[in-house]
């Protein structure tokens, strides 16, 4: 099996639901506050993704083998929840951190992104693990060109995270994208440089680290002894979880990344010292 290049106008289309996914989590924004239910928030995303922006939500309904049908419009993965939190009508609290995650089909192809946001006051551990995460996930990105290889961008993650006393979790990774929600390659977060696959120009994937601030390990959430709904994942020790997620065109010099739109949090100053070269374009928001 090999990985997909796509071409000009199919790199046109996915820079729409890069767009387009972005703008979800901008719109979200401001209602990311004490008080309000991550069902809410499902309900606000899935509003504007079919009537505002003339999508549809890859996630609603999806279901890989193995898995029951996904039954929200977003993920909302909260404190040690790592990944795929379903929306519930628990209201969120001062001090959490929450991970929405948003998935955008437009005219067919897909744009796939998440990011963290503290509610209210977070603690100094809360927010010290979404800012290392971001740059986390901007360490592996800044690693994507033609001819570096996918264990450069798990291994650029997973130094930067360990050193900072993180860990990384293996069981989820990054994922090539395009018609199909999830295809070739899969993008790990961890790895060693020089290995695996090679970059080529048109190869777009998402880069999604998933860093916990104690241990790597992570489990089925049966939390209260109830059944496990099919996709939460927590951490074994419990201990908080962070995750960002971009959508990344590999480009003849360098990378593009399409999950851009004017609510994007500015790329880390290691990322944007060659911007306006050749390395990255549509780096920054839009002014
Ligand atoms: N958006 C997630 C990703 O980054 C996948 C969510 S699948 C769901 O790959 F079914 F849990 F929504
Ligand atoms: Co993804
Ligand atoms: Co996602």
């Amino acid at each position: 099996m090999s990985i997909p290049i796509k071409n000009a106008a199919e790199i046109d289309a996915m820079r729409l639901a890069g767009r387009l996914a972005s703008e979800v989590l901008d719109m979200l924004t401001p209602h990311i506050r004490p008080g309000i239910t991550t069902r809410e928030i499902d309900r606000l995303a899935h509003e504007h993704m079919v009537e505002v922006q003339g999508g549809i939500p890859a996630t609603l309904g999806y279901q890989p083998p193995g898995y029951p049908a996904f039954p929200a419009s977003l993920c909302t993965s909260l404190n040690d929840v790592v990944c795929h939190g379903i929306p519930d009508d628990r209201p969120l609290k001062d001090g959490d951190i929450v991970n929405v995650d948003v998935t955008v089909i437009k005219d067919g192809w897909h744009g796939d992104n998440s990011r963290m946001f503290v509610v209210g006051n977070a603690g100094i551990a809360a927010r010290r693990l979404c800012q290392i995460t971001f740059e986390a996930m901007w360490k592996g990105i800044a690693k994507v060109r033609p001819g570096a290889r996918l264990g450069d961008i798990g291994h650029a993650i997973q130094t930067f995270a360990e050193s900072a006393g993180y860990a990384v979790v293996r069981e989820f990774c990054g994922h090539g994208i395009g018609r199909r929600f999830h295809e070739e390659p899969q993008v790990l977060h961890y790895g060693r440089p020089g290995t695996l696959d090679e970059l080529q120009p048109g190869m777009i994937f998402t880069i999604e680290p998933m860093i916990n601030a104690g241990r790597r390990e992570i489990k089925e959430d049966r939390r209260g002894g109830r059944p496990y709904d099919g996709w939460t994942i927590v951490t074994k020790d419990r201990s908080l979880s962070a995750q960002w997620e971009h959508t990344v065109l590999v480009t003849e010099t360098g990378y593009e990344v399409l999950t851009v739109s004017a609510g994007s949090p500015p790329p880390p100053a290691f990322a944007t010292a060659g911007y306006g070269g050749a390395r990255a374009t549509a780096l920054a928001a839009p002014a």
